[in-house]
C-alpha cells in the first residue's frame, strides 16, 4: 500500500541512484513545486545540491527573506541568493506592455540562473519540479519564468543549464500530493500551502510602468491585505488574493488635508485550475477593513477598489 513516507523513501533511493557522487543545481523561487523538490532531493544527497535562487526583487514582501531562512538557515541547503533585482528593474524601467514584461523577466531571468550555474561550474544535473500534470500535458503555455524552465528559444543556442541531465522526483505526484510530501519533509505551511504566484512576480500587479518606489507601495499594501486574510481565516478558502496597484490617481481627504494619490485594487478568487475562477465573496466588513488599513497605513494609496470579475470574461491577473 501507497504511503507518503515510503514515497519519499523510495525517491531518496532512486535519486541516490541517479545522481551517484554528482552535483545537482535547482532553481528556487519559493513556490511549492521547487521548495518540495529542493528539501527532498537534499535529503538525499546533502551538499551535492545547491539551489540558485534568482531573486528579481519582485516577490511579495518577505518572500525573499523567507526562502533563505528555510533553505539555507533551517534546512543547512546551500543556496545562491543573486539580488539581482537592479537588473530587472533597470530593464524595466518606461515599459508598460505586459507582455513585454513578460519577455524581458523571463530571458533575464534565464540568463541570470545561467551565469549563476555557470559560475559553480562542474553541475551534471539539473533538478525540477516538474509535476504529473506537466507531464502529461506540458502546460508551458503560461510563458513566465517558473522554476520549471521548460523551454527557451535562444538564437544564441541553448544556455549550459539545460544541457543537463534532469532529476524530477516529482513527476508522478500532482498538487494536492506534492504538497503533503512537503509537509513530511518539514517544509513551513508558509510555503506548502501557498497561492499560486506567477513567475514575473509583482511586475504584472503595479500596472503600466514598474518602479522599485511602486513595487515598496504594492508590496505594503498586499502584506496588510494578506495579513487580513490569514487573520480572519479566509487564505486557505481562497485560490489567489492579492493587491494591484493602478496607475490612477484619485482625490481623498485625509485629516485637514486633501490627497491624490495613487488607487489599490484588490482582488481574491476560487478556482480548481486558474482556467476559470469566481469571485471570493467577502463579507463587506471584512473588505472596508483592508481598505481602512491600506488607506491608513500605506503612503501613495488613497483609495481601494473590490475586483468582482469572474474569469471569464475577465483574466485572474490585470495584466
Ligand atoms: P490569468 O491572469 O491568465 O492567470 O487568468 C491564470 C493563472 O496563471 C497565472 N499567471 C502566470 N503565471 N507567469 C506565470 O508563471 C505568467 O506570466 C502568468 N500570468 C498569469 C495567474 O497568477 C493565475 O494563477
Amino acid at each position: 500500500n501507497w504511503t507518503m513516507a515510503g514515497f519519499r523513501q523510495a525517491e531518496i533511493a532512486k535519486i541516490r541512484a541517479q545522481v551517484g557522487s554528482g552535483q545537482v543545481i535547482c532553481g528556487l523561487s519559493g513556490g511549492v513545486d521547487s521548495s518540495v523538490a529542493a528539501a527532498l532531493i537534499h535529503e538525499a544527497i546533502g551538499d551535492q545540491l545547491t539551489c540558485i535562487f534568482v531573486d528579481h526583487g519582485l516577490l511579495r514582501a518577505g518572500e525573499a527573506e523567507e526562502v533563505v531562512r528555510v533553505f539555507r538557515d533551517q534546512f543547512n541547503i546551500k543556496l545562491i541568493h543573486r539580488d539581482a533585482s537592479d537588473l530587472f528593474l533597470g530593464q524595466l524601467a518606461g515599459v508598460t506592455d505586459p507582455e513585454q514584461k513578460r519577455k524581458i523577466i523571463g530571458k533575464l531571468f534565464i540568463d541570470v540562473f545561467d551565469e549563476e550555474s555557470q559560475k559553480l561550474g562542474g553541475a551534471e544535473f539539473l533538478a525540477q519540479g516538474t509535476l504529473y500534470p506537466d507531464v502529461i500535458e506540458s502546460v508551458s503555455a503560461i510563458g513566465g519564468p517558473s522554476v520549471t524552465i521548460k523551454s527557451h528559444h535562444n538564437v544564441g543556442g541553448l544556455p549550459a543549464y539545460m544541457k543537463l541531465k534532469l532529476v524530477e522526483p516529482l513527476r508522478e505526484l500532482f498538487k494536492d500530493e506534492v504538497r503533503a510530501l512537503g509537509r513530511e519533509l518539514g517544509l513551513p505551511e508558509t510555503i506548502v500551502g501557498r497561492h499560486p504566484f506567477p513567475g514575473p512576480g509583482l511586475a504584472i500587479r503595479v500596472l503600466g510602468e514598474v518602479t522599485r518606489e511602486k513595487v515598496a507601495v504594492l508590496q505594503k499594501a498586499d502584506a496588510i491585505y494578506l495579513e487580513e486574510i490569514r487573520a480572519a481565516g479566509l487564505y486557505d478558502a481562497i485560490w489567489q488574493a492579492f493587491a494591484v496597484l493602478l496607475p490612477v490617481k484619485s482625490v481623498g481627504v485625509m485629516g485637514d488635508g486633501r490627497t491624490y494619490d495613487n488607487v489599490c485594487a484588490l482582488r481574491a478568487v476560487t478556482s480548481t485550475d486558474g482556467m476559470t475562477a469566481e469571485v471570493y465573496p467577502y463579507d463587506v466588513g471584512f473588505l472596508t477593513r483592508v481598505a481602512g488599513r491600506i488607506v491608513n497605513e500605506v503612503r501613495g494609496i488613497n483609495r481601494v477598489t473590490y475586483d468582482i470579475t469572474s474569469k471569464p470574461p475577465g483574466t485572474i491577473e490585470w495584466e
